[in-house]
């Protein structure tokens, strides 16, 4: 089942994040936050109880016509299934996000399986995604962390159910 979350989330969802690697551990605030203020733009999977699922995502205030995604992690027994694509999917459908043109993500050259799942979600959409640098090893992360390349997948309108 793919839901908005609700705080009561938050300790789950911060623990598959941290069995996801390489994405970057969140405080426990920060996924509280996003379960809360942000939930109407993250979702979460679930199966037989369990938390299997999450996307974080919003709407920067400067391009509100924008979806960031932030984070996706699937649990490890729940990938290859096509999960993260349908989450993707449901969260763009949202009627709360019908205004969204773009949906904008950052991905380092080594996650395959992240340039798969938003190459996969662009070809369904019809849409084209454009790769260009936002956060640069040297001069951002201070060597401390790899380039995230922003894939930018735009348009979405004229595909979309509502
Ligand atoms: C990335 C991740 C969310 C994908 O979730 P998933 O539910 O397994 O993805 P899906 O089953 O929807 O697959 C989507 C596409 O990715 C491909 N894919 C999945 N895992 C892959 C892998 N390890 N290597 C290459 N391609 C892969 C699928 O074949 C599919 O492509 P297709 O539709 O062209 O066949 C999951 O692997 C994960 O949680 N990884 C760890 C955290 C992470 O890296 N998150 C992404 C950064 S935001």
């Amino acid at each position: 089942m793919l839901r908005e979350p609700h705080a009561e989330d938050g300790p789950a969802v911060s623990a598959l994040i941290a069995a996801s690697p390489p994405l970057d551990a969140n405080s426990a605030y920060c996924n509280l936050l996003q379960c809360s203020d942000f939930a109407e733009t993250c979702v979460v999977a679930e199966s037989d109880g369990r938390l299997v699922g999450w996307i974080s995502a919003y709407r920067p205030p400067s391009h509100p016509d924008r979806l960031f995604v932030w984070q996706v992690a699937v649990a490890a027994e729940a990938r290859g299934q096509g999960l993260g694509g349908r989450m993707l999917d449901a969260l763009i459908e949202r009627p709360a996000l019908r205004a969204v043109r773009e949906l904008t993500t950052t991905i380092t050259d080594a996650n395959k399986a992240s340039w798969a799942l938003f190459g996969a979600f662009a070809r369904r959409r019809g849409a084209t995604l454009t790769r260009t640098l936002r956060f640069d090893r040297e001069r951002h992360f201070a060597g401390a962390h790899d380039t995230e390349w922003q894939a930018s997948i735009a348009p979405l309108a004229f595909a979309r159910s509502n």
